[in-house]
C-alpha cells in the first residue's frame, strides 16, 4: 500500500510506512473500537493483526479492557482498520500522542473515521445500554492541535461545524430502523476523567447541552476533522446520571458491563454503516 507523499521524515511517517508494508489492500474507513465495538473485531477476516508495540513511535494501551492491536483485514467484503485500544489522556499520554494513530490513518489514505465510546448518559431519556448517535461535541478536554501547526495535516483553525458528517448520521438512523436497533442522537461531552463527575457536574452539562459524558474521543475527532477525515461516533450509554437517588453510585465494572452488553447491536450497525459507505 503506498503512503501519502509528504516531503519530510518525521514518526507518522515512520509509522505509516512499517503499517503501509503489512498490509495488501486499499483501505479508506479506520474504526476506534472504543467500549462496545471490541467484539467487531473477531467479525475480521484475512486480518494482519499488529501489535501496537511493534510500530515505531506509537504509544501503548494501559486501560483494563482495552488491548493494543491495529487490525487491517475485511469486514464483510469492506476493507477496515481496527484500532483495537485507544489511549486515554487520563492514562497520562499527551494529547499528541492520543492522536496520533488518527494522523497515522490519514498518511495511509484513510477518508473516513468510526468511533465508539463508553458515557454516561446526562439526558432524562436515556436509558443504560442505549446507543446515542454523536450529532456534535462539547470539548472540555485540552485541544490536541495546541502547539505549532503542521500545515501537512490541515489549517491552523479548522472547522468543527458539523464535525460529524450528516450523510452518515442519516445513513445510521436509516440503517438502525431496517434492523430494528433503537438510537438516540445527542451531544457528547469530553472530560478529562479519570473520576467520574459529581451530580452537581452532571446537572450543570446537562444545563449546558450536553446528552452524554466521556473520557474519550473528543481529541480524535478534532484531530480528524483536522486532517479531513470524515467522521461518525456512537456512545453506549452505560450508567443514567441524572435522577440521582441516595444510593446512587457510578460503578467502572458495571459501566464496562453495560458498554459489553450493547456490542452485538454495535457491531451490526458498524458493520452495515461501513458498507454503506463504501458501496
Ligand atoms: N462520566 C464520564 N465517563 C464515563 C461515564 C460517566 O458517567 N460513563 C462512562 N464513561
Amino acid at each position: 500500500m503506498v503512503i501519502m507523499m509528504i516531503n519530510k521524515t518525521n514518526d507518522y511517517q515512520e509509522a505509516a510506512a512499517y503499517i503501509a508494508a503489512r498490509i495488501n489492500r486499499k483501505i479508506q474507513t479506520g474504526i476506534i473500537l472504543g467500549s462496545g465495538l471490541g467484539p467487531l473485531a473477531e467479525h475480521i477476516r484475512e486480518a494482519a493483526v499488529i501489535p501496537y508495540a511493534d510500530i515505531p513511535h506509537f504509544p501503548l494501551s494501559t486501560a483494563p479492557g482495552h488491548k493494543g492491536n491495529l487490525i487491517c483485514g475485511l469486514l464483510d467484503e469492506t476493507p477496515v482498520l481496527a484500532m483495537q485500544g485507544r489511549f486515554h489522556y487520563y492514562e497520562g499520554y499527551t494529547m499528541r500522542q492520543v492522536t496520533f494513530p488518527v494522523r497515522v490513518m490519514r498518511l495511509l489514505g484513510l477518508r473516513n473515521l468510526l468511533v465508539s465510546n463508553a458515557a454516561g448518559g446526562i439526558n432524562p431519556d436515556f436509558r443504560v445500554g442505549d446507543l446515542m448517535l454523536i450529532r456534535d461535541h462539547i470539548n472540555l478536554m485540552p485541544n490536541p492541535l495546541i502547539g505549532p501547526n503542521d500545515e501537512d495535516f490541515g489549517p491552523r483553525f479548522p472547522d468543527m461545524t458539523r464535525a460529524y458528517d450528516r450523510d452518515f448520521l442519516h445513513l445510521a438512523h436509516e440503517i438502525a430502523a431496517r434492523e430494528g436497533i433503537p438510537l438516540k442522537e445527542g451531544v457528547y461531552l469530553g472530560l478529562t476523567g479519570p473520576s467520574y463527575e459529581t451530580p452537581a457536574e452532571y446537572a450543570f452539562f446537562g444545563r449546558g447541552g450536553a446528552d452524554a459524558v466521556g473520557m474519550s474521543t473528543v481529541p480524535e475527532v478534532i484531530a480528524a476533522r483536522h486532517a479531513g477525515l470524515r467522521v461518525f461516533g456512537i456512545s453506549v450509554i452505560t450508567n443514567e446520571a441524572h435522577h440521582f437517588a441516595d444510593d446512587f453510585v457510578n460503578d467502572a465494572n458495571e459501566v464496562l458491563r453495560a458498554a459489553n452488553a450493547a456490542a452485538e447491536k454495535m457491531t451490526l450497525l458498524f458493520t452495515r454503516l461501513i458498507q454503506q459507505i463504501q458501496a
